[in-house]
């Protein structure tokens, strides 16, 4: 992919003096009390604003938070607490502005924070009026908000139309670095896991991957509905039996390519869903009426384990059990060590699968974690994001 990368811009001395606006996405999990619960995306967001100044620009940045109603800043919608970790993270000040698009105040090796940028009117919308007042506050405009890079709104394309420069942050170059790695160019074999509670939601991404990887390893739900697929029996489990026939074509896909999806062979049953229900190992054809799946058994994490392990690139979306649940966290678990302990390049994705690898504490071990939940699968899908189509046109002038 080509775009302008901020990194060399800096390095050409092309920052100094200059207003650069960063789009980054600063959409943290937040408690009751607005106390930020998780702050992986404000710490990555430091690097390219460390970068502007150290590059001498006067720095402006904004994110969205939550999804608030354009026209009204209601309180729990405020980037205060995000300014708080920030300036924290900066070890210098970081001044909150409010009502920004007419124009901001800030001067070189200086960092404003400009309040939530989607309680603007027209900002969802990409309103072209919005986009370009915005275009008009910076010399350059800096897109570092991979979470955000699979919406058009103003400040995520708009604005990259109407800036006199527009470019990619470290952060959002990183993720297309490593996208590129796992999908475009992959050492083999090229394993997927794709996992979670329901095929519908992840048929396209299936689809698109059977066309690449060597493996595709299905978990949860979706695993439920592909060994409905393979004739197995399944209990009360969660699946989705219209979509089996999408199942079979997924397989057949997989297989022509001499490619595979591999079934579980036995798992983990409860016959309720609860954290202390008692947790029973099967063989996947002993499957009973009553019985619901909730996790993959030790056979099948062990193999599934020596795949990753032998792998040449892994790309990981979802836990393959109730991981949450501790009597059916075993699969999720070995899959994460496997992950960890695989010389393959590994990059993962998605809240849940960012949960596990906190949880198994294997954060060191993954070769890149993405900060995008819905623009990770999007990418996996096989599509462009918006924020990179406008940065690649304006690459190409
Ligand atoms: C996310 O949390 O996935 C991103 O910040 C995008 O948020 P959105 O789904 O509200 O656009």
């Amino acid at each position: 992919m080509k775009v302008l990368r901020f990194s060399d811009l800096c390095e050409e001395g092309r920052a100094r003096g200059r207003r650069v606006f960063i789009r980054a996405d600063l959409n943290v999990p937040q408690d009751d009390q607005g106390r930020i619960t998780e702050d992986t995306r404000i710490r990555a967001s430091v690097p390219c604003i460390e970068m502007a100044l150290a590059g001498g620009a006067a720095v402006m940045v904004t994110s969205h938070l939550g999804r608030p109603t354009e026209g009204e800043l209601k309180p729990e919608d405020s980037l205060a607490p995000v300014a708080t970790r920030l300036a924290e993270l900066l070890g210098r000040p970081v001044r909150l502005v409010r009502d920004w698009v007419g124009g901001v105040d800030v001067q070189p090796g200086e960092v404003v924070l400009l309040e939530n940028c989607r309680v603007n009117k027209g900002e969802k919308k990409n309103s072209p009026e919005l986009a370009q007042k915005m275009a008009a506050l910076c010399d350059i405009y800096v897109n570092d908000a991979f979470g955000t890079a699979h919406r058009a709104e103003a400040t995520t394309y708009g604005i990259a139309q109407y800036a006199k420069v527009a470019c990619a942050g470290p952060l959002l170059a990183a993720e297309i670095d490593a996208i590129g790695k796992a999908l475009a160019n992959p050492r083999r074999p090229l394993v997927a896991i794709v996992a979670g509670s329901k095929v519908s939601t992840k048929l396209t991404i299936l689809q698109s991957l059977a066309k690449n990887v060597d493996q595709l390893v299905v978990g949860g739900g979706i695993a439920n509905t592909f060994m409905l697929a393979a004739g197995l029996p399944i209990g009360k489990s969660l699946a989705e039996a219209d979509l089996v026939g999408e199942a079979k074509a997924v397989m057949a896909a997989m297989k022509a390519r001499g490619a595979e999806v591999p079934i579980p062979t036995d798992v983990v049953v409860a016959k309720t869903f609860a954290a202390d229900a008692p947790a029973t190992v099967k063989k996947a054809q002993d499957v009973a009426a009553d019985d619901m799946i909730l996790d993959i058994g030790p056979e099948t994490a062990r193999r599934l384990a020596d795949q990753l392990k032998a792998a040449g690139t892994i790309v990981w979306n979802g836990p393959v059990g109730v991981f949450e649940f501790d009597a059916f966290a075993q699969g999720t678990e070995a899959i994460a060590r496997a992950v960890a302990a695989s010389s393959a390049f590994s990059i993962a994705g998605g809240g849940d699968t960012l949960a596990a690898i906190a949880k198994y504490g294997i954060e060191k071990d993954v070769g890149y974690i993405s900060t995008g939940g819905g623009a990770f699968l999007e990418v996996l899908e096989g599509k462009t994001l918006p924020a990179f189509e406008i940065l690649e046109k304006r690459a190409a002038g």
